[in-house]
């Protein structure tokens, strides 16, 4: 990154935090909390024994990626928030087994995730071309229709972090840009247990707690924040009516938050809670009915013998 484009995206990052910490509740985007330390931070929750989410979804992905690959035929895959792209392996050396070449396009706002996980694929499958894109998703979309015949593989419930606004744009935008005939392939937590669903977000060896105040931490190496990190709790609770996980950083003191690319500040008192993530959790046929609203079609489920997670198919149903 050059320093100007440093820059610009530092005072991005700025207005945003301003942009949340002004609102009421307080908020923060939650793809901030994706750098290169917050990647590594995520990978490690997933290798806590509390986190089932990310075994239960490979064991899946290992079991059906033949099956996936035979009800799609060939086509290119593209990953949203592709990450460490180990799950992704999977399907990538069921597609690459069939065909003499597999196009892979991982999408990430992780630079240093894109880069290593890009770098593993190409060489555990060397049948697999990469074309690693670092943004958001957005930057995705307009490559879609180009990429035709593809399937749009969204993993990790990632999609859980969506609010009902966030969701509702995110899939009238997928559903413009895909060609009638593609697919998505969507990982999805399934409801359960409360106490499972809340021991994942709060795992003993406390990896949950320090991604959360990551955002912190990289609002001190980019904003100048001054924020003194131990003084904010991690706080995840399951919230049984709204279906959901909620994620907030709570400040034992007051503090005040230096945005140093705007001039401002933001005092934020003792007690405060700042939403940081919601992760959603889903029930099957309400799932399968809210994106029939946006035309896609379940063409199969695939889960484990818990039904703790499940990975579903779906496809835009051809023109008549
Ligand atoms: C990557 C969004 C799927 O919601 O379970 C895990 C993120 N945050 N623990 C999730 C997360 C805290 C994770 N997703």
């Amino acid at each position: 990154m050059s320093s100007n484009q440093a820059d610009v995206a530092a005072r991005e990052f700025a207005t945003a935090v301003m942009i949340g910490l002004s609102d009421h509740p307080r908020w923060l985007p939650c793809r901030f909390l994706y750098d290169e330390r917050g990647s590594r931070l995520f990978d490690a929750i997933c290798e806590t024994p509390e986190y089932y989410l990310t075994r239960t979804e490979s064991s899946i992905l290992d079991a059906s990626a033949a099956d996936i690959r035979d009800l799609t035929g060939p086509v290119t895959l593209i990953e949203l928030g592709s990450g460490s792209s180990r799950k992704t392996g999977h399907l990538l050396a069921a597609y690459s087994n069939h065909v003499r070449s597999v196009h892979y396009v991982p999408v990430d706002v992780s630079e240093a995730a894109l880069r290593t996980g890009s770098a593993a694929i190409s060489v555990a499958y060397p049948a697999v071309r990469v074309t690693g894109i670092h943004g958001t998703y957005d930057a995705a979309f307009p490559l879609l229709g180009e990429l035709s015949p593809a399937m749009l593989v969204f993993l990790g419930s990632t999609v859980g972090n969506f609010n009902q606004t966030e969701a509702a744009r995110f899939w009238s935008d997928v559903a413009a840009h895909l060609v009638p005939g593609d697919f998505v392939l969507l990982g999805v937590d399934l409801v359960k247990d409360p106490g499972l669903i809340t021991a994942a977000y709060n795992d003993v060896a406390g990896h949950s707690a320090e991604f959360t105040r990551n955002i912190f931490h990289r609002m001190n190496r980019e904003l100048g924040a001054g924020l003194n990190l131990g003084q904010i709790d991690h706080v995840a609770s399951y919230n049984p009516e709204w279906q959901r996980v909620e994620i907030f950083a709570r400040f034992a003191c007051e503090q005040t938050v230096h945005l140093r690319p705007l001039g401002r500040d933001v005092r934020v008192r003792a007690g405060e809670r700042i939403m940081t993530e919601i992760s959603r959790k889903f029930v099957l046929d309400e799932l399968e009915q809210y994106l029939a609203s946006f035309g896609f079609e379940l063409r199969q489920v695939f889960t484990d013998d818990r039904r703790w997670f499940a990975v579903l198919l779906f496809q835009v149903p051809r023109r008549a």
